[in-house]
């Protein structure tokens, strides 16, 4: 693989070397191919005919006020119509509906909480809940349209609030409950939001962390900024601490709800009505508002969530780990197993509290037959020793998902057998915010799963890996992975900037949405994800941008300059490692070991506060200079070999070649 840009960072030649040399293969055993929901004739039937494939999936996972006659309107590329001309509501097929056919009684929502309190919701509490939040935000003046910004820790109330958005067809926005006061401001700024639903706070590692203290901070006045479009704060009562108050504009959520109805109308909205809006890194330092809309959204996320999931709703009790704060929240907790009318755990806490096999205990008792989580974790549990899974019955689980980020095979291994009994297959799920739902993954029944590998492209959807002239590399070639063809659950654009949208995924490939990942195809024509090939790093999963934690970095008075790298890391996929030049004296005090403790604090600290703790850098680096080429860039590369210990690679293009003799130089010095 070439690139024609300097600075961009390649995927590690050693960990593909590794990957190439992987050749185990998992068949699917035959009980269990011969009960799955998507069987070998799946592709077929797709390629036979994709839009006819895709509209029977819309008729057939979805309940349409006003049936579609149009599947897909491509004429406005590269934004996407699918059938545009049905109606439909998303909470209504996510609640109503069960209950209407008669599973009132099953239940939606296993709620467990950090300290081990529970709450068991079925189908009919939700359409109860669902329906009073509606009618109560209706009443706080909220309509179709309108954006409402969620900022909540997981609890049965953020998956109420979201369908409630959704109900009265206006666009949530959910900001991650781990971001600070500021990213929580710009984002609610960028959205115009009208409302935003928070907590007193949530529990974490055994403690009450206050939340609604960052919302308040938020929405305080600024000079020289306009005015919040924000008119009130719904307040969930979880922990029970004092909350400062704004009369007129604060509202308890259970007050809310106590004297809304528990009966409300849906409101019926066009296929292409925003369902929502999530922000997510991109390679500037303005996070991007992806839209998401509600038809082709709901199809692909239900579609996706059946068939690699191998969903049974009467019988599986299916368990995603993801914060509904991030995609993975939106699909696969809130809309897609409600829409398929599954039983589901939501948990509020982290796997170690109160002890390190708080997971395994909430899989042995709940039963839960589906699993679906991110590599970082796998690798958390595994350096905790296989000796505390094997405390629990884990016996039920039958099927087990990996998202976020490359699953490197050591992690799969692991997973498959101290997991999954050696028995239950692994489904290796590739998507992004923007694709709004799985797009490559191995089909649980059908494909022979090798440790390491996403693989295959699901039937309907049409991925490649094309070399820097965009032609499809031969198999054992590496390259791009994009999408070909448009699919339901795309994104619609970046709320605000349709120029941003077109310029960031449609213009590095002529008619192709360039993903911003490094893949590679094996002889088999099978898929490897190689991570991202842009200036956009994952860290445990999480997206974040180096020009983000740059802009932060620099934001703070003594920091002259930054350069931050994804640095290889052995349990979080990547760590944040930051190079700074400091002003004037600044610079000589961080010379001695306690001025240099000090600035890594402040600045780690003032990082946490412009974004959120997740992107603090593990390590900031003091360095004189920073490899620029001649026309400015940074040369990230040559600073990721440092960060990894590396022999610096080639650097004749650099501007001035003695930079990163001069960083190595300064670098070696104790202190
Ligand atoms: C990475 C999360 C390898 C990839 C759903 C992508 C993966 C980014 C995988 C999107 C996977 C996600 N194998 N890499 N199975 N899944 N990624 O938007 O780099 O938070 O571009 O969506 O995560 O991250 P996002």
């Amino acid at each position: 693989m070439r690139n024609t840009e300097d600075d961009v960072p390649q995927p590690e030649t050693s960990s593909l070397e590794n990957l190439l040399h992987e050749t185990r293969s998992f068949p699917p055993t035959p009980e269990f191919a011969a009960q799955a929901n998507a069987q070998p004739g799946l592709y077929a039937e797709a390629s036979a005919g994709r839009l006819a494939f895709w509209a029977q999936q819309a008729t057939e996972l979805l309940t349409w006020k006003t049936p579609f006659t149009e599947t897909l309107d491509w004429s406005g590329a590269p934004v996407a119509r699918w059938f545009g001309d049905g109606i439909l509501n998303a909470a209504y097929n996510a609640v109503d509906r069960h209950v209407e056919a008669g599973h009132g009684d099953r239940v939606a929502i296993h709620f467990e909480g950090e300290g081990g309190d529970t709450r068991t919701v079925t189908y009919a509490d939700l359409q109860r809940e669902v329906s009073r939040a509606a009618n109560a935000l209706a009443a706080l003046g909220v309509e179709k349209g309108d954006r409402v910004v969620i900022y909540l820790p997981m609890l049965v109330e953020s998956v109420v609030a979201m369908l409630a958005c959704a109900r009265i067809g206006a666009p949530h926005s959910v900001v991650f409950g781990g971001f600070s006061a500021d990213a929580l401001r710009s984002r609610i700024a960028d959205a115009e939001a009208k409302l935003v639903i928070t907590a007193d706070g949530g529990f974490r590692r055994g403690a009450a962390s206050p939340l609604k203290p960052a919302v308040d901070e938020a929405l305080e006045e600024r000079e020289g900024e306009p005015a919040t479009t924000v008119q009130h704060v719904l307040v969930v009562r979880r922990t029970g601490g004092d909350v400062a108050w704004t009369e007129h504009r604060d509202v308890w959520w259970h007050e809310a709800l106590e004297s809304a109805d528990v009966r409300h109308e849906p409101v019926w909205v066009d296929a292409e009505h925003p369902l929502f809006i999530l922000y997510t890194s991109g390679t500037t330092g303005k996070p991007k508002g992806i839209l998401h809309t509600t038809g082709g959204y709901l199809t692909q996320a239900a579609y996706t969530h059946r068939n690699v999931f191998d969903l049974k709703p009467e019988s599986d009790v299916y368990w995603c780990t993801a914060d509904i704060g991030w995609i993975t929240g939106h699909s696969y907790v809130t809309y897609a197993p409600l829409i398929n009318g599954a039983t589901q755990v939501v948990y509020e806490g982290t796997p170690d509290s109160p002890h390190r096999g708080r997971w395994w205990e909430i899989v042995e008792k709940y039963g839960v037959t589906i699993l679906y989580t991110a590599p970082t974790a796998i690798r958390t549990c595994m350096k905790w020793g296989e000796d505390i899974p094997a405390q629990f019955d884990l016996s039920s689980l039958r099927v087990l998902g990996s998202v976020g980020e490359p699953i490197n095979p050591e992690a799969w291994m692991w997973y498959r057998r101290v997991i999954g009994g050696d028995k239950a297959p692994i489904v290796d799920t590739w998507w992004q915010t923007e694709t709004g739902a799985i797009m490559i993954s191995p089909l649980p029944g059908v494909t022979a799963t090798k440790p390491g590998s996403a693989q295959v492209a699901l039937p309907g959807i049409v991925a490649d890996v094309v070399d820097d002239e965009a032609h499809s590399v031969p198999n054992g070639g590496g390259g791009y992975l994009v999408l070909s063809e448009p699919w339901p659950s795309m994104l619609r654009g970046i709320w605000g900037d349709l120029e941003r949208f077109k310029d960031t995924y449609w213009s590095r490939f002529e008619g192709l949405y360039f993903a911003g990942d490094g893949a590679k195809k094996d002889e088999d024509g099978d898929i490897w994800l190689l991570g991202r090939v842009d200036d956009v790093m994952n860290v445990s999963g999480h997206r974040l941008s180096t020009t983000e934690i740059e802009s932060a970095l620099v934001s703070h008075e003594i920091v002259a300059e930054a350069a931050v790298v994804g640095a290889a890391d052995d349990t979080t996929g990547q760590a944040v490692v930051a190079f700074v030049i400091l002003r004037g004296e600044h610079a000589d005090k961080a010379a001695t070991p306690e001025g240099s403790d000090e600035v890594q604090l402040t600045l780690r600290n003032h990082v946490a506060k412009e974004i959120g703790p997740i992107a603090k850098p593990r390590r900031i680096l003091v360095v004189p200079e920073l490899p620029k080429t001649r026309s400015g860039k940074i040369m990230r590369r040559l600073l990721r070999d440092v960060a990894e210990n590396r022999t610096v690679g080639d650097a004749t293009t650099l501007a001035d070649s003695s930079v990163m003799d001069l960083i190595s130089a300064g670098l070696a010095t104790p202190g």
